[in-house]
């Protein structure tokens, strides 16, 4: 088995630490992604799903434990190296978009870009442009996102999501505000870019029917894993 993307050692979380509030959220988390992986993070509101997500995505450190990413353990980091490591390796996708509102599709695909290597050149727009095409918005390049469905809008966001080609994108219900058949849509293309580039995804769902379609199922309750299986029943989209 090669060596995993990310990995998480007794992991802790708490927010409010030394106020009244202190609570601890995670609970020694130990969690292994492999490259290429397609993941399935399940469990009841409040679990401590994004919150897990959050730490995975280096946009909040753990309060203990140890966390490698890339082989390279994030706790002795320097923040310049956090937001490096951020823009190569990972991208997000949200339940809602987060697509800058004031800019096209194209460029809301280009902004990753953007921020970790300056300023557009004629490559990295076509690039941005094909991977529109790629979602199926060849007709939609130059759209604000108030032009564009909620499908739509999400299908912008895998895109930027996949800009920088990370080897992990983590997606918080990605299809938590969609109808049944938009949901699908947007599964399968995630599923797709899995297939074809080899892209993991940590995918966060309330639907078991989507869950059911990812190779593994990680269970979160209460703050710990309570169930961590490949899912056999999986069948190839
Ligand atoms: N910034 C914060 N400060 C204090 N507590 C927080 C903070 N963020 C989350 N929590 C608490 O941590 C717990 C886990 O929250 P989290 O958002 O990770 O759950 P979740 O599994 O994603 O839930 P949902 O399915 O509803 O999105 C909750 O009890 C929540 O109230
Ligand atoms: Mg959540």
């Amino acid at each position: 088995m090669s060596a995993p993307l990310v990995e998480l050692s007794a992991v802790r979380k708490t927010y409010g630490a030394g106020t009244e509030v202190e609570v601890e959220v995670l609970h020694g988390i130990d969690l292994a992604l492999a490259p290429g992986e397609f993941t399935a993070l399940v469990g009841p509101s409040g679990s401590g799903k994004s919150t897990l997500l959050n730490l995975i995505g280096l946009l909040e450190p753990p309060t203990a434990g140890s966390y490698r990413i890339a082989g390279r353990e994030t706790a002795t980091l320097a923040e310049g190296d956090v937001t490096a490591l951020r823009a190569t390796h990972l991208g997000f996708v949200f339940q809602f978009h987060h697509l800058l509102p004031a800019f096209t599709a194209t460029e809301n695909v280009l902004m990753p870009g953007l921020i970790a290597h300056g300023p557009v050149t004629p490559e990295r727009r076509e690039r941005a442009r094909d991977l529109l095409r790629d979602v199926g918005l060849g007709d939609r390049l130059d759209y604000l996102p108030r032009k564009l469905s909620g499908g739509q809008q999400q299908r912008v966001a895998i895109a930027r999501a996949l800009s920088l080609a990370p080897p992990l994108v983590l997606a918080d219900e990605p299809t938590g505000n969609l109808d049944t058949h938009s949901a699908d849509d947007i599964f399968r293309l995630m599923r797709r870019f899995n297939e074809r580039s080899g892209t993991a995804f940590l995918i966060v769902t309330h639907d078991p029917r989507l869950a059911q379609r990812c190779d593994r199922i990680v269970e979160l309750i209460d703050g710990q894993i309570a169930g961590d299986a490949p899912n056999l029943a999986h069948r190839p989209e």
